[in-house]
C-alpha cells in the first residue's frame, strides 16, 4: 500500500524516477539523480544500491521490475571477461551496469571492477543477487524462475567460486579490500564481517533455492557442512563483549597446538584504548575482521545487523548488539541512522589503512561517516530483536531532516550533523531505505523475504 504521509509520497516519487528502462522495460535504479555533480558511475544501477528499492518494489506488488533485473544481470554473469588479458573466474556479477547504445541498438554495459576505481571486486554483488532472488521467489511464489537453467547455473557459478578450494585454514571467505558497500581501501580485506554476514545469508538462500539434482544435492551438502562451521567460527571468534575482552587482555602469544586458548595469537596490546572504556558492561558485538595476529576492533553497522538479520549471531548476541546501539546511540546513531562503522581512523592510522585517500578522511564517508540506507538493516534487526523502539526512534530522528537535506548519500562529523562533503544528493538507496523502513515498520511481516530463523540443517561443529 502506497502512503499518503507527503514525506512517503514524495520518496515514493523519487524512487519511480530513479528506474532505468532497457527495451522499454524497467530493469533498475540510478544510484543517484544529482544533476549537480560529475555522474562518474553515479548514473548506473549497482546490485548492491538497487536490493532496498528492490525490497521496496516487491512489497508494493511491483514485481515486474524484480524479475527483470534478475533475469539481465544473470544474463550479464556469463558474459565473458577479459582485463588486461586475464580472465576472470565465472560467476562474479557486476557491481553496477548501465543501458548503452550502438548503432541504434539499447545494450547493457556491465563493470565488474574492471571499470571501477580502484579496480574493487564487488563480491557482495553475487551473494546480495541470490538474496534478492529467494525474497522475489518468497513475494511472487514464481518458484519457476529460480529452476529455470539458467538461474541455477548462475547459482552453481556464484558457489563453485564461494566453496571451491581455498589455500585456507578457516570457513570465512577470503576477499580483497573494497569487496563490500564499502568500495575504497578501507583495512577490510581479509575476512571482514560484512562479506561473512553476507556469504552466510547466501547460502542459506541458495539451499532453499537449488533444485536437488545430482549436483544441487552435492552443493547443498557442501553448504550444510560450511553453514555450521561458519556458525561457530563467527559466534565464537568473532564475539566481542566486556568478558571476551578481558580474555584477550589476559591472552599470551605465541601458543603453539591444536587446543591454544589464543588461537588466532592476538597480542593484547592490539586492543585498541577507545575499546577499553567504549565497551558496555552489557552489550557487545562481532568485530570487523580477524585473520593471522589481527582483529579488527571497529564495530561495523552492515555487518552486524546483517548477522541479526541472517541468525548468523545467536539470540542473545543480538540482542546483546542492539544493548551496544542503545548504550552507545549518540556514537553510533546520533543526528543520523547510522555510522557505517566506528570509531574512525584518523593521522597515521588514516595514512596507512586507506593510502592517504581524501575521500575518507576522519568522519566522512566510509571511514566513520554516517549513511541513511542503513536505516533498513537497523528498523528490520530492532523488529527481529523485539527492540522496535530502537527502530522508531532512529526512523523519527532520520525523518526530520532527509527531504529538507535532499535525500544525502552520507552524512559527515562524530554525530552525522553535516551533509557529506561529496555526497550525491537524491540518491536512490537513501530515498529507498526509508521506505522501506517504514513499510517494515508498519508491517514486520514483510521481513520474511530477507530474514532467517536461526538454522537447524546444517551441520554443526561440535566443540
Ligand atoms: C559508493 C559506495 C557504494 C555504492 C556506490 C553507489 O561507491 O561506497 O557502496 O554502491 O557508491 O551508490
Amino acid at each position: 500500500m502506497k502512503s499518503k504521509n507527503p514525506l512517503y509520497e514524495k520518496a515514493q516519487k523519487l524512487l519511480e524516477e530513479s528506474i532505468i528502462y532497457y527495451r522499454d522495460r524497467p530493469v533498475g535504479t540510478l544510484a543517484a539523480r544529482d544533476f549537480g555533480r560529475e555522474a562518474l558511475n553515479y548514473d548506473q544501477c549497482f546490485i548492491r544500491d538497487f536490493i532496498p528499492a528492490a525490497l521496496v518494489f516487491l512489497i508494493e506488488g511491483d514485481t515486474e521490475i524484480v524479475r527483470n533485473f534478475l533475469v539481465e544481470t544473470v544474463t550479464l554473469q556469463k558474459q565473458e571477461r577479459r582485463i588486461d588479458c586475464y580472465q576472470p573466474p565465472p560467476g562474479l556479477m557486476p557491481a553496477s551496469f548501465k543501458v548503452e547504445m550502438h548503432q541504434g541498438e539499447q545494450y547493457l554495459d556491465a563493470d565488474f571492477g574492471d571499470q571501477a576505481i580502484g579496480r574493487v571486486t564487488p563480491i557482495d554483488s553475487c551473494l546480495w543477487w541470490i538474496i534478492l532472488l529467494r525474497a522475489y521467489v518468497k513475494a511472487t511464489g514464481d518458484k519457476a524462475l529460480a529452476r529455470q537453467p539458467d538461474f541455477q547455473e548462475g547459482l552453481h557459478f556464484i558457489l563453485n567460486i564461494c566453496l571451491g578450494p581455498q589455500f585456507e585454514m578457516t570457513p570465512t571467505l577470503l576477499v580483497p579490500d573494497g569487496a563490500c558497500m564499502i568500495d575504497r581501501r578501507m583495512g577490510v580485506d581479509g575476512y571482514p564481517l560484512e562479506i561473512q554476514a553476507l556469504f552466510y545469508a547466501g547460502l542459506r538462500a541458495s539451499r532453499e533455492l537449488l533444485v536437488a539434482d545430482e549436483k544441487g544435492k552435492a552443493l547443498i551438502q557442501k553448504i550444510n557442512n560450511r553453514l555450521g562451521s561458519i556458525v561457530f567460527h563467527l559466534r565464537t571468534y568473532y564475539w566481542l563483549d566486556l568478558k571476551h575482552l578481558n580474555q584477550i587482555h589476559r591472552y599470551k602469544g605465541d601458543e603453539f597446538g591444536e587446543s591454544v586458548v589464543n588461537k588466532f595469537n592476538i597480542y593484547p596490546d592490539s586492543i585498541p584504548y577507545w575499546l577499553t572504556e567504549w565497551i558496555p558492561d552489557r552489550g557487545g558485538y562481532l568485530a570487523g575482521n580477524l585473520g593471522p595476529g589481527r582483529m579488527d576492533f571497529r564495530f561495523f553497522a552492515l555487518g552486524n545487523l546483517m548477522a541479526i538479520i541472517s541468525s548468523l549471531a545467536s539470540e542473545e548476541q543480538a540482542q546483546r548488539i542492539m544493548d551496544l546501539i542503545e548504550q552507545r546511540w549518540d556514537d553510533l546513531v546520533g543526528r543520523m541512522p547510522m555510522k557505517i562503522c566506528f570509531p574512525a581512523v584518523e593521522g597515521l592510522a588514516w595514512q596507512i589503512i586507506t593510502g592517504s585517500d581524501p575521500k575518507n578522511t576522519s568522519w566522512s564517508y566510509h571511514n566513520g561517516g554516517s549513511w541513511p540506507v542503513l536505516l533498513w538493516f537497523l528498523m528490520a534487526a530492532a523488529q527481529i530483536t523485539g527492540r522496535e523502539e530502537l527502530g522508531y526512534r532512529a526512523m523519527a530522528i532520520a525523518q526530520i531532516r532527509l527531504a529538507e537535506d535532499e535525500w544525502p548519500e552520507y552524512y559527515d562529523g562524530k554525530n552525522g550533523r553535516l551533509i557529506g562533503k561529496s555526497a550525491r544528493k537524491y540518491q536512490t538507496w537513501t530515498v529507498a531505505g526509508l521506505l522501506l523502513a517504514k513499510l517494515l515498520q508498519e508491517n514486520p511481516h514483510h521481513l520474511s523475504l530477507f530474514a532467517f530463523e536461526e538454522d537447524t540443517e546444517a551441520s554443526f561443529c561440535l566443540i
